[in-house]
């Protein structure tokens, strides 16, 4: 059913261009990308949109404005409304045209759950573990262990929270593929319209083998080299964040070679604390990245200067794992009227404000569900893209600037658990040490940052006892430990193990210490899972290595 009034909402089936109106309508068709199965949003222009299910069942409703924030019909095109569409996920749309003019649209996305009771979607089955609809236990079995597992619809849940979050700004989102650079993670987010926050030549060439482009992507680092200049541009970089101003000589110069002006904006350093850990913390004045706030101004000028440099943006990015929104908004609120100036000086079009929203570590299991975010006091709520984006949206939207995003973190975090398996249950002197065939190269975070990752048994039996041990790795260093003096049903050897929220900087900060190869990868949707990286070989870790002729 659909209607000129823009009230009426169809099943997935309906076919909108058998509704034009006869005379004064010109009927547009968007297909993004194949519909999938499961629930379909259904919305069109000024009425609300309704969530159902395939039997018609009504869910959520919000208005158009809140899902679609950029459709204002009259002014927009149809290629607008496509791109603000794939930003969040909407596979399919129609548009209608009334004497020109966008009248109504129709679109559907493909459905990942509902975000609004799933918060990702690990869960018990019964007694057994699941990843969607997969059976940890059966991963583990087919590809062993130490194996990191991932969840595509979680990844698509927290994509699609975070652009609704900032419904109301025109939101670029930049996934920072640092914190997970698997290729087929990647094509995930270039599918659902996501760019990227890249760091090294290396990571262009990731996008461009996940079968996408940079032009959507900003190159972040403070030591970009000449080569991964030139890669950057001969491949269309939407932007590099430059860090210095010795950095805006050297992209000057390499654009100069290519005969192009290479788009930039220049990360200024708020000096704001992100009371985060302080490895992790990037926006004080005694970190190594940006240009003080102070010194901004100058920076620009100088860059205004060079005519191979294309002034587009400004950037900021405070730290990472911030689990309030304060000093996001502390740093947005110190900065704003200086990008108010430069959008009046030089035409500024963008304002990126970084990445670092964190994510639960602690109840990780349990913060899947929304009632446990219910349950938590209103002051201790960890953030959440609903509240980030209620505090920042009225500071950001009187700029009149595209935003740009760049979290990485809480795109993949609880969207990756890493599956281990039991060695030896070792009882000491006074203390017990659950040694496992994961270890500080496969997961660094604890030994690096003293963080805390869930460990929970792949299958839950209520009946036996609890164990209290440190849970450690084979890895001859003390530091190889992931947990002291935790808390966890007791297992034994050959039993299995998750730890949860692993799917940030997990795989991606992964190295072969003591010889260990890399451990394997692994990508669920829905009842599917395939292999997206194979367990490391010996002969694949020696192969670049050589014994000399004067040892021979
Ligand atoms: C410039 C920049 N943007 C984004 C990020 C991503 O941070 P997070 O994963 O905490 O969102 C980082 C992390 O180091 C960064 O340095």
């Amino acid at each position: 059913m659909y209607s000129k009034h823009g009230q009426c909402f169809g099943a997935l089936d309906d076919d909108p261009s058998a509704a034009t109106e006869e005379g004064e309508a010109e009927e547009v068709f968007h297909q993004l990308a194949p519909a999938e199965d499961g629930v379909v949003q259904v919305g069109v222009e000024l009425g609300p949109v309704i969530l159902t299910d395939k039997a018609g069942e009504p869910g959520v409703s919000k208005t158009a404005a809140t899902i679609i924030p950029q459709a204002k019909p009259e002014s927009r095109t149809t290629t607008e409304i496509e791109q603000c569409a794939k930003h969040i996920g909407i596979s399919k749309i129609w548009c209608r045209f009334i004497k020109g003019k966008l009248a109504t649209f129709l679109f559907f996305t493909p459905f990942f759950s509902n975000p609004s009771t799933t918060m990702h979607h690990f869960q018990y089955s019964g007694h057994n573990l699941h990843c969607e609809s997969v059976d940890l236990a059966a991963v583990a079995k087919l590809y062993g262990t130490p194996t990191y597992v991932y969840s595509a619809a979680t990844m698509a849940d927290n994509y699609t929270r975070l652009a609704r979050g900032l419904a109301g700004l025109d939101v670029q989102l930049c996934f920072a593929m640092k914190a997970n650079s698997n290729i087929a993670v990647l094509r995930h987010f270039a599918n659902l319209g996501a760019g990227f926050d890249l760091v090294s030549g290396g990571e262009i060439r990731r996008v461009l083998a996940a079968g996408s482009t940079v032009n959507t992507s900003v190159f972040a680092g403070v030591g970009k080299t000449e080569g991964e200049i030139r890669l950057a541009l001969e491949n269309g970089i939407f932007a590099f964040h430059v860090e210095s101003e010795p950095e805006l000589a050297r992209i000057n110069h390499v654009a100069g070679t290519l005969g192009v002006k290479a788009p930039i904006a220049i990360r200024i350093n708020p000096d704001v604390d992100a009371h985060t850990h302080a490895k992790i913390t990037t926006g004080k004045s005694g970190n190594k990245f940006g240009i003080p706030l102070k010194h901004a101004a100058a920076a620009y000028e100088t860059a205004s200067k060079y005519p191979h440099i294309a002034i587009k943006g400004v950037q900021m990015h405070i730290g990472s794992q911030l689990t309030s929104v304060g000093p996001f908004v502390e740093a947005v609120e110190k900065v704003s009227s200086f990008v108010a100036e430069l959008k009046v000086k030089y035409g500024i079009t963008y304002f990126s404000i970084g990445g670092g929203m964190g994510i639960v570590y602690k109840d990780a299991l349990a913060s899947g569900d929304k009632a446990w975010w219910d349950a938590q006091p209103a002051d201790q709520r960890p953030l959440t893209p609903e509240s980030y984006g209620a505090a920042l949206v009225p500071l950001l939207q009187p700029l009149g600037l595209k935003i740009l995003l760049e979290h990485g973190r809480f795109m993949v975090g609880n969207a990756g658990v890493l599956l281990s398996r039991v060695e030896h249950l070792k009882r000491g002197a006074g203390k017990n040490f659950l040694i496992v065939d994961a270890a500080m190269n496969d997961l660094v975070r604890p030994a690096m940052y003293d963080s805390f990752h869930e460990i929970v048994p792949l299958q839950r039996d209520s009946s036996r006892r609890a164990l209290l041990a440190d849970i450690v790795g084979p890895i001859c260093e003390s530091g190889d430990c992931f947990a002291k003096d935790r808390q966890i049903q007791e297992v034994g050897e050959g039993e299995l193990l998750a730890f949860m929220s692993a799917g940030a900087y997990g795989y991606s900060m992964a190295n072969r210490y003591n010889t260990r190869g890399m451990a394997a990868e692994v990508f669920v949707k829905g009842s599917s899972f395939e292999l997206i990286n194979a367990r490391e070989t010996f002969e694949q870790m020696i192969a670049g290595e050589k014994i000399p002729a004067f040892l021979k």
